[in-house]
């Protein structure tokens, strides 16, 4: 309790799921959040039902405007942005064969582009305020390894584990930790439409690729939001000040490295 006392977070992609999770253990540290996503109406109906200290902010990471926007915005209403979640992302599956042009483009422009130019102008206020923070990019067990119907994805988050180590060694002369979260599978809306995608591509029922997934971590299930948010209170706290340019691997031992 109150790790974050006085700190303000922007978490990108917050309306729901593990973004949602993160603001809300962010506030239960004693910080303000913005709850910045594309689905503005659920940014708002999460900001009300989280309370006191969150708000929330409309963002399209694959706009400039909208980033420069948001992060003005941010920076206005709490007085300095100290803590950076980078979490909104998009999933989509196909055979190599199948993959579209339009299918590569969005998740890049997304998942790396969002990731990349969040960072860039979330560090030009930080910079600007000579007062250190902490950035935290959402990568994934997806950029450890790549995955047969998953070339896309992967790749993308191959690119945020890479994104993290070179901006992590560029912004810690300013005082700014870039470090970055690799889940494994984690159970939510998400996984439900990853699940979705699955049956349809792997010809199961719905439903069956999710247990499948689950049976086959190492600590015996899927893992939950609430399982990622201590990593995500530490990154963002004080106790991380050592810490640079890392990717953590929370995800059950699916994978070590
Ligand atoms: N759920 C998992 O199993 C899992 C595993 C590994 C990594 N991750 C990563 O964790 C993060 C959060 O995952 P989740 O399961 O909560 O996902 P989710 O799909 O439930 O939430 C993503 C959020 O991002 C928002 N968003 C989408 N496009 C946007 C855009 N252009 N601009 C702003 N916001 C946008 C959506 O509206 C949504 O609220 C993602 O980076 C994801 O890749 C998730």
């Amino acid at each position: 309790m109150g790790r974050l006392k006085g700190k303000s977070a922007l978490i990108t992609g917050a309306a729901r799921g593990i973004g949602r999770a993160f603001a809300e253990a962010y506030l239960g540290e004693g910080a303000r959040v913005a709850i910045a996503d594309i689905d503005i109406a659920r940014a708002r109906q999460t900001a009300a039902e989280l309370g006191e200290g969150a708000i929330a902010v409309a963002l399209d990471v694959t706009s400039q405007d909208s980033i420069e926007t948001c992060v003005a915005e941010v920076d206005a209403a709490f007085g300095g942005i100290d803590i950076l979640v980078n979490n909104a992302a998009l999933f989509d599956l196909a055979p190599l064969t199948e993959i579209s042009r339009q299918s590569y483009d969005l998740l890049f422009s997304i998942n790396v582009g969002g990731t990349l130019f969040m960072m860039q102008a979330v560090a030009r206020v930080m910079i600007k305020r000579e007062r250190g923070g902490k950035i935290i990019n959402m990568a994934s067990q997806a950029g450890r390894r790549g995955e047969a119907l998953v070339a896309v994805y992967c790749a993308t988050k191959a690119a945020v584990i890479s994104l993290t180590q070179s901006a992590g060694l560029n912004l810690i002369s300013h005082g700014i930790n870039v470090n970055a979260i690799a889940p494994g599978v984690v159970d939510g809306e998400h996984w439900d439409g990853v699940d979705a995608l699955f049956a349809k591509y792997e010809n199961r029922p719905i439903g069956e690729k999710k247990k499948l997934v689950g049976e086959a971590v190492p600590f015996g299930r899927m893992g939950t939001a609430a399982d990622l948010t201590g990593m995500a209170i530490f990154l963002a706290s004080r106790e991380s000040d050592y810490v640079v340019a890392q990717t953590y691997n929370v995800d059950g031992g699916n994978w070590m490295s």
